[in-house]
């Protein structure tokens, strides 16, 4: 069961478009754009309601690519019509940079987390099981973005369930649809078929528990979080002692929250105040060096590599998850 979290204020009233003042080939573009995004909203119907075997792709794609770039490039049959064996088009779900995680969005999350239904997400792993045996997610990507780190994190974990967390509706579809692309171009992949990996569109600042087990997680990234530059909205960043407090509630014992950002006062902050949790140790340089997780942070996700192009700095910091006090001795 779920609920939605609608509750504060009225819903904007949506703005009237002026059409007069908006040229011509910005209209044509929109249309475009809604079209395609309508499309492929039907693909992912049609594939919930078929799962776990999809429908037949309507045309062949020569190649799979996991980078947003590379699928830029693979031509569809028309701009607007897109089929499921492409990978999506980022133009396609273009969207304000930053979304408010205060603001009243209309978001669904479950009651609890033995209310959410994980099948809609991945629908070939939970299918076969019965209740009790059904895997639960262990890997979160908070604030995933285009969903990069996940698509390299999910052939290194085959056995783990990986869920990205946005809050930001288009580029969740964009992932979603990235993702059942990925899966129907690998399907007769005998080794891995990208049905590890799943999103859902959330605010992890509010609704964390609801979808997780207390102990369920063994990794959280956190990945160039939105920075917040100005003082007063520091409250908004994503690491704050009493988020901090709900991600140890989600991880195990021994589990890691991972962080990196270009922002050097951002990655002073989150130090400072995973520092200052009683239920957080900081891991050491070696330790870093050593972990294939991050090997991986340091390049898979989009804005990183927007980083790595403008050559800018990247500052990692990684925290592991101590007992609590009443388990020690
Ligand atoms: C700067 S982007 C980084 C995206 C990705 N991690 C990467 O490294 O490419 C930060 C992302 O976090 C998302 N985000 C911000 N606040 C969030 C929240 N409270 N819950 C979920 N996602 C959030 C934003 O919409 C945005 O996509």
């Amino acid at each position: 069961m779920s609920v939605a979290d609608n509750s504060q204020k009225p819903p904007h009233k949506p703005q009237a478009s002026n059409n007069k003042s908006t040229p011509k080939h910005n209209r044509n573009a929109d249309t475009k754009r809604k079209l395609y995004r309508e499309t492929m909203e039907n693909v992912r119907k049609q594939v919930r309601i078929e799962s776990p075997t999809p429908p037949p792709p309507t045309a062949t794609a020569t190649t799979a690519a996991s980078s947003p770039s590379q699928s830029d490039n693979i031509a569809s049959t028309t701009e607007s019509t897109p089929d499921l064996m492409e990978l999506p088009r980022k133009r396609f779900y273009r969207q304000r940079a930053h979304s408010n995680p205060f603001s009243d969005h209309r978001l669904d999350y479950p009651t609890s987390p033995d209310s959410m239904d994980w099948s809609t997400i991945y629908p070939a792993l939970t299918n076969t099981q019965d209740n009790n045996e059904k895997k639960k997610v262990e890997i979160a990507d908070i604030g995933c973005g285009f969903g990069g780190l996940m698509i390299d994190l999910g052939p290194q974990f085959p056995q783990s369930l990986i869920l990205g967390m946005e809050i930001r509706v288009q580029v969740t579809q964009y992932v979603e649809d990235r993702i059942l692309a990925l899966q129907k171009l690998h399907e007769s992949d005998p080794v891995y078929k990208y049905d590890n990996i799943g999103v859902i569109r959330g605010n992890a600042m509010k609704f964390l528990p609801n979808f997780f087990h207390k102990s369920q997680l063994a990794k959280m990234f956190f990945c160039f979080p939105d920075p917040h530059f100005k003082q007063r909205k520091h409250k908004a960043r994503i690491i704050t002692h009493t988020l901090l407090s709900e991600y140890a509630y989600v991880l195990k014992e021994g589990g890691i929250i991972y962080t990196i950002t270009d922002v050097e006062d951002l990655h002073n902050w989150m130090v400072t105040h995973l520092e200052q949790h009683p239920l957080f140790e900081r891991l050491s340089k070696e330790w870093e060096a050593q972990d294939k997780c991050v090997e991986i942070m340091y390049n898979a996700t989009e804005e990183g590599q927007k980083v790595e192009r403008n050559k800018g700095s990247k500052f990692v910091a990684c925290f592991k998850r101590l007992p609590n006090p009443d388990d020690c001795e």
